[in-house]
Order: structure tokens, then sequence, then C-alpha cells
């Protein structure tokens, strides 16, 4: 079981906390009065991020907040984290997560994804530190046979590599409890992830041309791409467009300082859903977009993309209900914030 301490006396390592997600985490934990120790080889990423979250929370608590550029991967460089640090609790963002990239890099993405996970929960073990908070997916659901998702929902075959390691990860951490129930194990499935920190300094920044919907409508409305292509108008939806249940990175951020709080003082496995609970169609986050950044953003519609599915969302009650979490923001909030980050930050942390 994990010793229950107070956010101020717990310090937690955020893998990947350079990240999208993992730095706008990373915000929400030293603001909670949290020590926060950042592990990052920033290949996905940029130290810019760890500078902005401190010119975010400010200088007092940018003062509980360590950042070692390394591989987690990297055994002796984690085995130095450990050794300077006590851990009480890790975050796990780290790993590649381009579902397109992934179907021609399986090798890479199995070897970092689940190589790393192996590394890190074996050094966990070494120093005492069995408590966990996995960065997992709703992709795990597969293609849903009914809406909306719940816990309960069964796990399906992965249709990508990166999708198998989200998969396969949450098996070899339900594996590590059952060996030495002492192990304290959260596994968050998200939705999908958009928004950015309503200061601007911090948001998603992709490499080349973005694979996902938001920082794609991003780059139109920056002028940057000429239209939205929408992939596929045919589906079984209400406008005939993808749903997903869209989340603000900040409503996810809390989301695990809830289970932070939440898994003080316990140990098991546990699953939440974290999402808003409602769907939203492709022709309907344009709409939001364009109305957050004042014009009516083009698209074209094309073909399916291959292994998209028609509908995803989630129930997200038992967070409710067990951490006392819920999403705050609506679909218009996530545009808003999503094209304040654009526009400050028009080539993401390259920007001068
Ligand atoms: N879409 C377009 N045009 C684009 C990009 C996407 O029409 O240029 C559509 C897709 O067809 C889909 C919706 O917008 O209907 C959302 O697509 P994203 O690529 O933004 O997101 P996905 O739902 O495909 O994938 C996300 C995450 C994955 C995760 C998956 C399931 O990116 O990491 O949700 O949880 F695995």
């Amino acid at each position: 079981m994990s010793v229950a301490k107070k956010p101020e006396d717990t310090c937690v390592l955020v893998t990947g906390g350079a990240g999208f997600i993992g730095s706008h985490t990373v915000v929400e934990l030293l603001e909670n009065g949290y020590h926060a120790v950042i592990v990052d080889d920033l290949s996905n990423s940029s130290a810019k991020a760890v500078d902005r979250v401190k010119t975010i929370v400010g200088e007092k608590a940018a003062a509980n907040l360590t950042f070692y550029e390394a591989d987690v991967n990297d055994r002796a460089a984690l085995e130095r984290v450990f050794s300077e640090n006590t851990i009480d609790r890790v975050i796990h963002f780290a790993g590649f997560k381009a579902v397109g990239e992934s179907v021609g890099k399986p090798i890479e993405y199995y070897t970092n994804n689940l190589g790393n996970t192996l590394t890190l929960v074996d050094v966990m073990r070494e120093h005492g530190c069995k408590s966990i908070i996995f960065s997992s997916s709703s992709t795990v659901y597969g293609d849903p046979d009914s809406l909306p998702l719940t816990e309960e929902s069964p796990k399906k075959p992965a249709t990508n590599p990166y999708g198998w390691t989200k998969w396969m990860i949450e098996q070899v951490l339900t594996d590590l409890h059952t060996a030495d129930p002492e192990w304290d194990v959260v596994l968050l499935r998200y939705f999908n992830p958009i928004g950015a920190h309503e200061s601007g300094l911090i948001g998603e920044d992709p490499k080349g041309i973005p694979n996902n919907l938001v920082p794609y409508v991003a780059q139109v409305a920056i002028g940057k791409r000429e239209f939205v292509r929408v992939y596929g108008d045919d589906y079984p939806t209400p406008d005939g467009t993808g749903v997903r249940d869209y989340i603000h990175v900040m409503d996810l951020a809390s989301g695990h300082v809830a289970a932070l709080a939440w898994m003080n003082g316990r140990s098991g496995v546990e699953i939440f859903n974290l999402g808003t609970g409602r769907g939203t169609s492709v022709l309907e986050v344009i709409k939001a977009f364009s109305k957050a950044c004042g014009r009516e953003l083009p698209y074209k519609v094309e073909p399916r993309r291959a292994g998209d599915i028609a509908e995803n969302y989630g129930n997200c009650d038992k967070a409710a209900r067990e951490m006392g979490w819920h999403a705050r923001y609506d679909i218009d909030d996530m545009c808003r914030d999503s094209w304040n980050w654009q526009q400050k930050n028009p080539d993401g942390y390259a920007t001068a």
C-alpha cells in the first residue's frame, strides 16, 4: 500500500513531462503544492516547455521542479534520478504516440514504449516506489460495440502498434500488481486531448504535418494549410463525419492530480476514463474553431482514413463518483485555447 502523504511532502516523477499532456500536468501538480521531477529526452518536446511551465507557476512553485534531460530507457540515468530524489509516485507519459508512424515502425514503438516502461518499473521497484499512474488511451476499446464506453467495456484488439503498446503496458502493470499487491496502479484512459493552457505559453507542438484534427485545423486557421481534409462524411453519425470525445488538456491535467489524491494510501489496479462524455463531429469541431478564430474555415470532404472508427465517447461517471473529478471545459473553450496557443506560437516552441 502506498503511504498517504500531503502534496507538499510528495515528489512525483513525471516521465515525458515536457510533452503536451505532461507539461500541462506539471503545471497542475506544482499549483497544487506537489514537488515534480521531469524526465524527458526532448525527442518530441522542447526544453522551452519546461521554462514556460516555470513562468506559469511563478518562482516559488517553480523551485519545486527539477528537470532531467534523459531517456527513460536509459537505466543509469533513471537510477541517478531515483538516487538524487525521493520519488513517491510516478506519472508515466513518455512514449512515441503517432498512430500512423507506428504502423511503419513497430520495432521502434515496441522497443521504446514497452522498453521504457519495463526499465521504469524495475528501477521503481528497486527504490521501493510502487505507485504509478499510466497514460493510457481509449484506443484500448478498439471499435466499440456500444456507446458510451465505460471502464467495464471490453478491451478489443488494437489496430496499430501504438495502440498495442498502450494495451500491453496496461497488462504489464496489472500483472505487476498481481505479483506484488503492494503496487498501486491507476490506468487513465484518455479520449481526445486538445486545447492548451489559457496563458497560451504551453500547448501541442506537432512536428511536420499534423495527423490529428485540431492541430491541423489550427494550422488552417493560421494560414499554414489551405483547407481541412474531412476524412469521410458517410459514417453512421448525425452529420456523417467522425465523432470523438474531445477533452481539454487542462481537464486531463486536473484528472491526474485528482488520481494522485485518490490513490493516496491505497493499493490495487484501477481504471478511469477521462473524457467529457460528449461526442463532437469533425464538422462541429471546424465550426467551433471557426467561431474561435473569427472566420469560416474551408474544408474538403475526402475518403475515410484507414483504421478510423465512426464514433467514440466515454462515460466518465466513475471518475466523478470516485475521485470527484469532472471535465469543466466545452468544445468552444477548447478551440479558443488551441487558437490562442497557435496564434501566440505560430511555429510552436520554435517561434522566436
Ligand atoms: N480527422 C479529419 N481530418 C484530419 C484529421 C482527423 O477528418 O486531418 C478526423 C478523423 O477521421 C476522426 C477525427 O477527425 O474522425 C479525430 O481524429 P484524430 O486523428 O484527431 O484523433 P483519433 O481519434 O484518430 O486518435 C486519437 C489519438 C490517438 C488515440 C485515439 C483513440 O490521436 O492517440 O484518439 O483514443 F489512440
